[in-house]
């Protein structure tokens, strides 16, 4: 800034004076400035590259990959969180979040635990495609899907769904690689035995530790399973836990656990404010949602205009984030399911749906600004990236 403007601040002599007596004491940092950011940058990269150094089978849809820093640094994270990976699949660059499913206390390493969809552009290419020795582009570590001290009671019940057993990997490797003093309770559904992500290591460590409380609920078990059966409903919850007083809650997985739990959690008493959770994804069917206007089909056509230059047309049924990405242009993304606000866009004309509770701040709201990745075309657009 201006040195003569600088002088014009009210007060600016007696902060002169005050410097003056900071640095005649001792008290002055100016020596130490810049070093705040850099230590903020050191323990939140926006970027770290990151390079496969072993791939674990874990079932016949899924794999772990294990990543080590390439320049040999990686930011601490809490268990729970995820990272945002950035690949180029058939020439189009796009991101994916996964969750990381190895222990904080394992320094030197995160692992991702990769489920297959059917059709999906980056579960696909990371499963068939990448091999030992590649290089993957990542975030630093993101997400507030995890235990806080001050808000969460020491007694953890979670629930988890298919690949939503990641996060909930990641904590109880941390409890019991550190002894740490808190109980998970995890219910762990699954359509079979077979499909079941760390069945072995979560049946040894709720044997070894007391700490450890794993639950499998099964919808088609095979001959001889003799655990529960079906869904995790409300009587499971409470047949297998009893009191469930001073206890918070997770949920992690597809979104239809949670259009069945957060029901059966209401049966049972939990304020929604005890139950925290992480959706995997974007919404599948979107034309199912509550709101979603009848008459729009997700297969209606509309153009989007952007920067008042190019246009492209898209679908209403996908997501505003994939039209553009299937277009070349790159957005900043993360969690692409509503929550980090990094994908924001200003939509100067027309109308989207964007499922209810989205977290869209309210002067967003008002200045027209849209989260792209739960954004969905309901008329011609025009927007501003
Ligand atoms: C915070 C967070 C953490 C995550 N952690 C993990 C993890 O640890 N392991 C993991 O495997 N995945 C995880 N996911 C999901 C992951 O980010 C991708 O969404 C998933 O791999 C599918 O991506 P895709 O590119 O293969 O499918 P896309 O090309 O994006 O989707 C193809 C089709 O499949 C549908 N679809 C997308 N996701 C799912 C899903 N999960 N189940 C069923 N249908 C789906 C889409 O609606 C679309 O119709 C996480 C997601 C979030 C937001
Ligand atoms: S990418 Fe996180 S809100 Fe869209």
């Amino acid at each position: 800034m201006k040195q003569e403007l600088v002088e014009q601040f009210e007060n600016y002599d007696k902060i002169r004076q005050e410097i003056k007596i900071a640095r005649k004491f001792g008290d002055d940092f100016s020596l130490e400035k810049g070093q705040v950011a850099e230590y903020v940058n050191r323990l939140h990269p926006p970027q770290i590259k990151l390079r496969v150094s072993k791939i674990i089978e874990e079932t016949v849809s899924t794999k772990t990959l294990r990543l080590t820093a390439v320049n040999g640094y990686l930011p601490p994270f809490q268990a729970g969180q995820y990272i945002s990976l950035s690949v180029e699949v058939n020439r189009v660059r796009t991101g994916r979040a996964y969750s990381i499913s190895s222990s904080p206390s394992q320094t030197g390493y995160y692992d991702i635990t990769v489920r297959r969809v059917e059709n999906g552009r980056t579960s696909n290419f990371l499963l068939d495609k990448v091999k030992v020795g590649d290089f993957l582009q990542s975030s630093g570590p993101q997400g507030t899907f995890h235990y806080h001290p001050i808000l969460h009671q020491k007694e953890m019940v979670c629930l988890a769904g298919g690949s939503g057993i990641t996060p909930f990997m990641s904590m109880i490797r941390e409890i019991t690689d550190r002894g740490l003093p808190r109980t998970v309770h995890l219910f762990y559904g699954s359509q079979s035995l077979d499909d079941m992500i760390f069945h072995q290591e979560l049946s040894r460590l709720s044997e070894q530790f007391a700490t450890i409380n794993y639950i499998p609920v099964i919808e088609k078990p095979g001959p001889g399973y003799n655990g529960n059966t079906g869904y995790i409903t409300a009587e499971v919850i409470k047949a297998t836990l009893g009191n469930l007083a001073g206890k918070n809650f997770f949920i992690c997985g597809p979104q239809a656990m949670y259009k069945f739990c957060l029901p059966e959690l209401d049966k049972l008493g939990i304020n929604r404010w005890k139950i925290k959770q992480e959706m995997f994804g974007t919404p599948i069917n979107i034309c199912e949602y509550q709101g979603w206007p009848s008459e729009i089909k997700a297969q209606d056509r509309f153009t989007v205009r952007v920067n008042g230059s190019k246009s492209f047309e898209t679908s209403a049924g996908e997501p505003l984030l994939v039209a553009l990405e299937d277009n070349g242009l790159v957005v900043p993304s993360l969690c692409r399911s509503g929550e980090c606000s990094q994908c924001r866009i200003k939509l100067v004309s027309g109308k989207v749906f964007q499922p209810e509770g989205t977290p869209v701040r309210k002067s967003d709201r008002k200045y027209g600004y849209i989260h792209a990745c739960v954004s969905y075309p309901l008329e011609n657009l025009e927007i501003l990236l």
